[in-house]
Formats: C-alpha cells, structure tokens, sequence
C-alpha cells in the first residue's frame, strides 16, 4: 500500500464508524496559543476536548500536518521527522477508550495487513493519583496482544496545564526475525499509534480535575506507518520520498545522514512557508530560518558552491501537494534563495568580522554581544565558524 492507500483506508473505516472528517490542517496555531506550531492531531481541538461542542459532532477523523522541533537533534534517526502528517481519531465524551483500541487492532490487521504477531501494547499501571488503565489492559488480553505496564511512558500530556491522560501506546516489531524484548527494553519495537484517554485537566498547581467529559484522542505518525507497512528500515525510505531519492543525489550526492538531515529539513522549510510564514529572528520565523540554516551548512561542508537554485521544482511542487497546501512552489523558492543569500551574507561578515586579532583568543559574553549587536552574529553561528 502506498501512503494514500494507507490515508483512505484509515479515513473510510472511521467515517464508517459515525466520524466526521475535519478539514484544513494548518500548521499555525489559533491566535493566543502559546504554542508555535501544532504538534499534534489533539493540538487544535483542546477547546473541544475541554468540553466545547464542536460543529461536526463527537466523533472525528483526520490528517493533520505537525511539526515538533524537540526532535530536532533527532532528525535522521529511523522514526522522526521534523514535519509529518498525523492520523487521528477523537470521541468527545462518546465511546470509550477500549472500543477505540479494539477498532484500532482490525483495522491494523485486517485494513492494513499487520501480523498480530508483531504487535505489542503498553497499558498505564497506576500511581497513587489514577488507578491502573484495566479497560485497556482486558482489550489486550482479550486480542492476545502482550502488554507492559509502565507509569510515566503511559501517561499523555500536551503542556504543563491541559488536558491529559493515561494512553495506551501500539507498538509494531521492525526488528528481523521473532519479536523479543519489550517496547520499554528494546527500540526495535517502534510505537505507531497512540490511544489518549482524555479524562482529565492538570491546573497550575500540578493537581487532577475530571475534565467535563470522558474523551479518546488517538495518533499515528503516517509516514512511520507506512514505512514499517512498506518494510523499510526508515521513515526516509516510504514512498513519499521516493522522488527525494531519485532527484536529489543527481543535485548533492550526499552521504545517508546528510541526505536525511537536507530532505528533512527541506520539506520542513517548504510546507512552514506553504503556511505563510517568513524567515525572521524570532518565533516561528525563527524556527524556518534555523531550519534553512542547518540545512545549508550540510550542504556547504562538502562543496561551497552548492546552491538551492539547484532543488528540483517537483520536490517542491511534490511536497506542498503531499501536505495539501494550495500555493505555488515559485514563491516559496524565492523565499528559500533570499534565505539562502541572506546566510551567505552574513557567514562571509562573520569570517571577516572574526579574523580581526580581538577575536583570536577566547571570546567572552561581552564579546558575544558585541558580535550580536553590532554585526548580526548569534552566538551559535559565531562558535561554528571559530570551528571551521
Ligand atoms: N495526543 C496523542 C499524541 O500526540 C494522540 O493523538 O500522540
């Protein structure tokens, strides 16, 4: 199945169960959010889940685009990508978690082909706040599905204050030959999709109120998905970036962390501008920017000369139709070449700035700031090019 087999057939047996699918998907959230970007499918609909009706009724479906820079460090592992397309799956105080986790189990094995044999769950245990997650734990049993109970891995939670809850996390084998070991023991075994049972709101204080209804709130990262459904080793390997593979090497020829690291942050940069944003010094703008800027000192490490005149207009034609977003792809190359021009500038600046004898030896904080103030330098840029 390729990734939009996989999409439809999630969408059509929800809608078939009573779900409305929500449409628009943007990556920015709703003014006031303190948040920057949604990091998740639950992330826009916290005011339904806090109790709010929402237009369409109790029970949803989606796929939401969503970036999470904490995994930014982590970019090129086997499973995360820095922006990706979130299944999900909601009942706003309508049926219950076990029901959700007992669809979730056909539809994996009988919709998608999974073998049940390469499933394992983890269920919440309890603490002395909110007892063990029982309902979820007889569902496994039931199914034959070996559970791991843990405590803090099992409990979901978006913010300091918000709501939250115990979850039960489906994991899938991607190791070769009989599963071993247990999600907790061994990473071989990849989480796929998440079931939050949305019960409760944590305050300032750290302390649990009931939220006013018994919600589910279910994820899964498609691309990891369709990887494992595909039987690759990554998530750089599905088919979504099949045409990054056949494209780019001709461009760059990179080495496999490197290829990963471009790509990633490649489409990363191309659907944050496909949302509207522009390369600033702060926020959101910032993100984009650091995006861009990461990607560039990979590919100038090996050949200075390289330049994002040279990416194919299909990858980014290819990627704004992947994440549904309705620009054209000349505006959003503009805006990654004066991106582009604008870091060249300020590198060529800082080589010069730093050669001067003041800037031989250590660097102090005043140092730094002078850097900063007066020549536009942050810090993280000026400590790399005292490394070159
Ligand atoms: N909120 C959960 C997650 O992001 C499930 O949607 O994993």
């Amino acid at each position: 199945m390729n990734t939009d087999q996989v999409v439809r057939t999630f969408i059509e047996y929800f809608e078939e169960r009573g779900h409305r699918r929500i449409t628009g998907s943007t990556l920015l959230p709703s003014p006031g959010d303190p948040v920057l970007f949604t990091t998740s499918g639950m992330h826009p609909l916290t005011p339904y889940l806090e109790g709010r009706p929402h237009p369409q009724g109790r029970r949803l479906v989606n796929v939401q685009r969503c970036l999470r820079t904490t995994d930014l460090d982590e970019v090129g592992d086997p499973t995360h990508l820095t922006v990706f397309e979130m299944l999900g799956t909601w009942s706003l105080g309508d049926y219950e978690g076990s029901l959700s986790l007992g669809w979730a189990y056909e539809l994996l094995t009988e919709g998608l082909g999974v073998d049940p044999g390469l499933l394992q769950a983890t269920v919440y245990g309890g603490d002395d706040r909110v007892g063990p997650d029982t309902a979820s734990l007889r569902l496994w049993q039931e199914r034959g599905v070996p559970v791991e109970l843990t405590v803090e891995d099992n409990w979901w939670f978006n913010g300091p204050v918000g709501p939250c809850g115990p979850d039960s996390e489906i994991f899938l084998w991607s190791g070769e030959g009989p599963p071993r070991s247990t999600p907790t023991r061994d990473d071989r075994w990849v989480e796929v999709w998440n079931h939050v049972m949305m019960r409760h709101r944590r305050l300032e204080d750290g302390s649990l109120v009931p939220l006013p209804q018994r919600n589910v709130d279910t994820g899964l990262g498609l691309e990891r998905l369709v990887s494992l459904l595909q039987g690759r080793t990554s998530v750089f390997d599905c088919d979504v970036f099949d045409p990054w593979r056949r494209l780019l090497p001709a461009v760059w020829p990179l080495d496999e962390p490197s290829f990963r690291l471009v790509c990633d942050h490649l489409r990363s940069a191309v659907v944050v501008l496909g949302d509207g944003v522009r390369p600033a010094g702060t926020g959101r703008g910032y993100v984009l920017r650091r995006l861009v800027r990461r990607l560039l000192t990979v590919l100038w490490r090996d050949d200075p000369s390289r330049s994002l005149e040279d990416l194919p207009d299909e990858l980014v034609g290819h990627t704004l139709d992947r994440f549904r977003q309705d620009v054209g792809p000349g505006g959003v190359r503009r805006e990654l070449l004066a991106e582009e021009q604008r870091f060249a500038g300020l590198l060529r600046r800082g080589r010069q700035v730093l050669a001067r004898p003041r800037f031989r030896g250590p660097l102090t904080d005043d140092d730094f700031r002078y850097l900063h103030d007066t020549h536009g330098l942050p810090r993280e840029l000026v400590v790399s090019l005292r490394q070159e």
